[in-house]
């Protein structure tokens, strides 16, 4: 029996209705229908063409929702200006006007480079996500932040752009591998570590990861970044605590060239957010010690300095992270649960390159001497 799906708005300056639930493909043409389009582009990869994209489009046609197929390739180096410039240039020469719907069926690339798309031909034209992984249904649609990368590194090129619609069918993101689920979760627990005033968010996130209740996982994902969303709906002052771990995160997944996902890449990146933290005299052993338990032993995501990177060109990566000001490199130091030092200011704080660098030297050489067979 089809359940009620879960209606909500996305807590943001331009708002996005989302509609939640497991197995919503037949409700989703009316839906459609009620925004009214001249044509539809559905834009997702051959993978998850043949995975979900095959039957949507099926299920669209017999409720006379035409949907044009653009494919782009997996992976994140797909978020880049060369596909971005591509599929803009396909989408003008399939015939897309101002009334055209993008729909863009995937994960946080598909949704991102999609995204930038619609935000850019004629100015902006309208998009719906159909988010296909943990991390798209849980945080990057919660987001009207659109981006592609750089030679240099992640996110360089963006702009703000809402979807008009995100359509979460749970049952896509069942096919999503464990690994990849997995990634998915650890933005939560951060968000547990940024606004909440202890771990028990945490605990709730991951006992629903124990149970593979990805129902119940999803709900508390979307709900543990909702507080930060609406103190900040712009996403442009006090959300930029979202990025906690992630100068080192960005940094660690553009060099990773595809070894880590993002989620992974970032648990790593706010273990060391959390040791400069320390380091500085900012956040206490134990809070420091839950990151390594929740996100390492627990969830199991990696925790470790990976071994395949040199602290030095990690700095070096970091040098063109996007937060950066006049001011230079800025970081969210954590002092405990929801506490962030400069909380007046912009959260950020500029620290020594050589401390940085001692921060990821020591934990470097800690990864080598529990890990000594991961040389
Ligand atoms: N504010 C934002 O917009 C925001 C927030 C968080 C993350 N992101 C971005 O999202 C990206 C990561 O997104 P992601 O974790 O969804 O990864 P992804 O989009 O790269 O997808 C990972 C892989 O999973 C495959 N896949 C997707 N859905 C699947 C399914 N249902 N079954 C089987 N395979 C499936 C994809 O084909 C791809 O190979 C990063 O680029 C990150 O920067 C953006």
């Amino acid at each position: 029996m089809q359940q009620e799906p879960y209606r909500f708005e996305t807590p943001l300056a331009t708002p996005s209705p989302y509609v939640l639930g497991e197995g919503l493909v037949g409700l989703l043409p009316a839906e459609l229908h009620r925004l009214g389009f001249d044509r539809c582009f559905l834009v997702t990869s051959r993978k998850l063409f043949e995975l979900w994209g095959r039957d949507l489009v099926k299920r669209l046609r017999r409720d006379s929702v035409r949907a044009t197929v653009l494919l782009v390739g997996d992976g994140e180096d797909q978020k880049s200006w060369r596909v971005l410039q591509r599929l803009s240039e396909r989408l003008v020469q399939a015939g897309a006007t101002r009334d055209s719907l993008l729909l863009a069926l995937g994960g946080g690339v598909i949704g991102n480079v999609a995204g930038m798309a619609a935000g850019l031909l004629y100015r902006g034209i309208r998009f719906v996500e159909l988010p296909t992984t943990v991390m798209a249904l849980t945080d990057s649609t919660l987001s009207n932040k659109q981006a592609v990368n750089g030679r240099r590194g992640k996110n360089l090129f963006g702009l703000y752009h809402a979807p008009r619609l995100i359509w979460g069918d749970v049952a896509w993101a069942r096919s999503e591998p464990l690994r990849q689920q997995r990634s998915g979760v650890v933005e939560g627990i951060k968000n547990v570590f940024i606004s909440q005033s202890g771990p028990a968010g945490a605990e709730a996130i991951l006992d629903a990861w124990d149970h593979a209740d990805l129902p119940r996982l999803v709900r508390l994902l979307i709900e543990s970044k909702f507080p930060i969303l609406r103190a900040d709906p712009t996403e442009k002052g006090s959300a930029v605590i979202l990025e906690y771990g992630h100068t080192f995160g960005h940094a660690i997944e553009f060099l990773a060239q595809g070894r880590l996902f993002h989620g992974e890449a970032v648990a790593i990146g706010m273990c060391l957010a959390g040791e400069l933290s320390h380091a500085l005299g900012h956040l206490p052993a134990s809070v420091l010690a839950d990151h390594y338990h929740l996100l390492g032993d627990r969830l199991g995501a990696p925790t470790a300095f990976p071994d395949w990177l040199e602290p030095e060109s990690l700095l070096q990566a970091m040098q063109n992270d996007n937060k950066r000001t006049r001011q230079g490199l800025g970081y969210l130091l954590l002092k405990g649960y929801g506490e962030f030092v400069n909380p007046a200011g912009d959260r950020q704080i500029g620290v020594e390159s050589e401390i940085v660098l001692e921060t990821l030297r020591r934990a470097q050489a800690r990864s080598r001497e529990t890990s000594p067979a991961s040389r």
